[in-house]
């Protein structure tokens, strides 16, 4: 049915709850660990509740949001569209642009000064991981950081017991989703993909952010 004037339109906004619990220790990390100028690109920005938190407290940096999702874009859109009503009209979140980070090209320019993912290499069969890391190296700048959030297996051991059931939960919805191990799977691809360690941040509810510099 279209919409006309007086059939208003759907909210487009998601909710994703547990942005609303890691968004402060996340944006504390980006805080002492991004460029003050340049795009950050976000993968995998869901909702788009990150984005309209983080990005008008880190202004002068623009925020790239993107998914792979197209239903996410327009939500996305409308939280950024919140963020600059509530920032007095002026905005660092740039239009979402759908990116699926398997395909070779991704629809933004080469120069990407930060690049942050959340929460998604675990929910997404492996092949992302590695479309992530390759996609990054092409995209990024000379010793840009690419800062990746979530829940990892430390040494093929899970941290705690509520990754363990989060890993089962993810496996029995889909057998090529769960949680990557940081040392044997994610850094040994970091590697291969010309990124260098920086440095690993314990969160909270046992989950990591790790930080890698371009090579
Ligand atoms: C659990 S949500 C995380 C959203 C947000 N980053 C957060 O932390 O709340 C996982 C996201 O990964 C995205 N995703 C899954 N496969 C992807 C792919 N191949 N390329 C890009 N994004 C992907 C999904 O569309 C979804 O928005």
């Amino acid at each position: 049915m279209t919409a006309t004037p007086d059939t208003p339109r759907p909210d487009p906004r998601r909710h994703m709850p547990a942005t609303l619990r890691n968004r402060d220790a996340i944006l504390a990390v980006l805080q002492e660990t991004l460029p003050r100028q340049g795009v950050l690109l976000e993968i995998a920005s869901g909702s788009g509740e990150h984005a309209a938190f983080m990005a008008p407290q880190l202004t002068p940096l623009v925020w790239q949001p993107s998914d792979y999702e197209a239903e996410n874009l327009p939500s996305i859109d409308a939280y950024a569209g919140d963020s600059r009503i509530a920032n007095g009209g002026s905005g660092n979140i740039l239009p979402a642009v759908q990116l699926d980070v398997t395909q070779p090209s991704w629809p933004v320019q080469a120069g990407i000064a930060a690049l942050l993912c959340c929460n998604m290499i675990h929910i997404a069969p492996w092949a992302a991981a590695e479309g992530l890391f390759h996609g990054a190296a092409i995209i990024l700048t000379k010793n840009a950081p690419f800062i990746l959030y979530g829940p990892f297996r430390r040494n093929g051991a899970h941290t705690a017991p509520s990754n363990a059931a989060f890993d089962d939960s993810l496996q029995s919805r889909n057998a090529d989703w769960g949680v990557r191990c940081l040392d044997t799977d994610v850094l040994p691809l970091a590697q291969r993909t010309g990124f260098v360690l920086e440095r690993i941040v314990e969160m909270p509810a046992n989950n990591l952010t790790v930080i890698f510099r371009k090579l």
